[in-house]
């Protein structure tokens, strides 16, 4: 991460690039769908990126990742992250992206807000999906009790992000970001 000194609004997202469901089937993606919305939201608002990356990688093959989540979610796992992790002191605005696997955030997202301080700040997720929208996003992050204000999610669905320009637009307006 370049940490800039005057931005107030860090953006931290997790994406998996590799295979990926399709409108019904599988294709391989070289940037992930997450990635590529945070991208259009950088382009537009002034922020810090850093990208949450698992020290131990998912697979690039779909189904060893979907098997994977499942033991993550049913053993309620921290997925441990690597590298170092952003120190949000200057930060009052934090925006988290990730997508939607079987229908909530990877738990590696509940592995960065819980090591991360996230007290006071207003906290604004994104997500993209296949058919599930923000799923149970908002309880996800809130069960973590991170002590943030949660304001309202954004979902794109991941086969049309590059699409998106206008939901994204209007979201960032009524968050107070553009
Ligand atoms: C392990 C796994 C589980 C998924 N579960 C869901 C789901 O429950 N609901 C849904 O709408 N999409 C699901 N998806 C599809 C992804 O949310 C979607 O393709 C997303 O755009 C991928 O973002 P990424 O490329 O940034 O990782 C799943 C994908 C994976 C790999």
């Amino acid at each position: 991460m370049k940490p800039s000194s005057r931005s107030r609004v860090l953006m931290a997202y997790f994406s998996r690039p590799g295979e990926n469901y399709w409108y019904g089937d599988r294709r391989t993606l070289e940037t992930g769908n997450t990635e590529v919305l945070a991208g259009m939201i950088s382009d537009r608002i002034d922020c810090d990126v850093y990208r949450i990356e698992a020290a131990d990688p998912y697979s690039d093959a779909y189904d060893p990742t979907v098997a994977r989540n499942t033991e993550e979610q049913d053993a309620d796992a921290r997925p441990a992250i690597a590298g170092a992790l952003p120190d949000l002191t200057q930060y009052d605005t934090v925006l988290l992206g990730s997508p939607i696997w079987n229908v909530q955030p990877p738990m590696i997202m509940a592995t960065f807000v819980e090591a991360v301080d996230l007290a006071g700040k207003d906290v604004h997720p994104f997500v993209t999906y296949a058919v599930s929208g923000l799923g149970s996003t908002a309880r996800f992050y809130r069960d973590l009790d991170t002590g943030a204000r949660l304001r309202d999610g954004l979902a794109v669905q991941g086969e049309e992000v590059a699409d998106s320009a206008a939901d994204l637009d209007q979201w960032l307006s009524a968050a107070g970001l553009a």
